[in-house]
């Protein structure tokens, strides 16, 4: 379920087990919608050794960075995140040929120690939505971009949970229902649910060149068809029930839970004709001084 961090800050997903599992599941999922890339191919990927990786969560990104990485050894990568909740044991993950990526507790709002400014090729991140403010993306780009070296890049990567649907039609009340409910406890909690232009619009306008955007959906892409409703039960299932208490649609996380099982229910009976759509947008730039 949703938990405040230590400081307070709100954050509208949970960070017990089966978040960790969903989220390391995803990745594998993100990753086929992009065509199976870590990284946009406007970046130069023989030019990126020094990755740092923001909300890193598990570190999963960082970890599959490494282990498809040809000489993981040269590689100065580093995760940070608001909560070492979901790191693995001794906050640091161990790939192939003894390479270290070591895991940082630091807010994504807050500058950067000293030591990390100016150091990386490439800044990651990813899936920081659920506990963002609108006023808060401009605040993490600068912290962000603060990290780069000179012409480093920035790569941000964001779901759109407003654009969840399927190509059925009419729509399925009970997706039109999860999503409001998802949209409008975010609005409630002050979060800002319409990610992936927002981050587009900070980077073009933040002082970074070589700006490009793409958005992935699972249309077209037919190895996907069977996965997809899977990928949107378990986003629906980690984001509704916390939503409803918000509203006050249920009383008790028991209560959300059950109301969520009822929707989802309806969502696979009707995926069985209907392709689940999710829309996942990516921003890259070039720091430019
Ligand atoms: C949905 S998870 C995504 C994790 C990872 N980026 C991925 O794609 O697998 C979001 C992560 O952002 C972290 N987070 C939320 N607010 C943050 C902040 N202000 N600063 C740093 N991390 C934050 C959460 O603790 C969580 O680990």
């Amino acid at each position: 379920m949703g938990s405040h961090a230590s400081d307070d800050k709100i954050y509208l997903l949970g960070r017990d087990e089966a978040e960790t599992e969903r989220l390391n599941k995803q990745h594998r999922f993100l990753l086929a919608i992009s065509g199976d890339e870590l990284m946009h191919p406007s970046i130069p990927r023989d030019q990126i050794s020094a990755v740092a990786d923001l909300g890193t969560g598990t570190g999963i990104w960082l970890e599959d960075f490494a282990q498809k990485h040809p000489n993981p050894s040269s590689l100065d990568l580093h995760g940070f995140d608001i909560s070492p909740a979901q790191f693995p044991t001794g906050h640091e993950i161990v790939v192939p040929e003894k390479t270290r990526i070591a895991l940082s507790v630091h807010d994504a709002l807050q500058p950067y120690p000293a030591e990390h400014l100016g150091r990386y090729d490439l800044v990651h991140i990813r899936l920081l939505t659920a506990g963002l403010k609108q006023g808060d993306y401009t605040v993490v780009l600068k912290n962000a971009r603060d990290l780069l070296k000179p012409t480093g890049y920035l790569q941000w990567e964001e779901v759109d949970t407003t654009t969840f649907c399927t190509n059925g039609h009419p729509e399925l009340p009970a997706i039109t229902t999860m999503r409001n409910t998802v949209i409008d406890a975010m609005l409630k909690l002050n979060l800002w649910p319409f990610a992936p232009p927002t981050v587009y619009e900070e980077i073009r306008t933040g002082g970074f060149n070589n700006v490009h955007r793409e958005t992935y959906t699972t249309e077209g892409k037919e190895h996907l068809y069977a996965i997809a409703p899977k990928w949107v039960t378990g986003v629906m299932r980690a984001l509704v029930p916390q939503s409803m208490v918000v509203l006050g649609q249920a009383g008790s996380e028991e209560e959300a839970k059950g109301k969520t099982e009822g929707l989802i229910g309806e969502f696979e009976e009707h995926c069985r004709r209907a392709l689940a759509l999710a829309s996942f947008g990516v921003s890259v730039g070039q720091r430019g001084d």
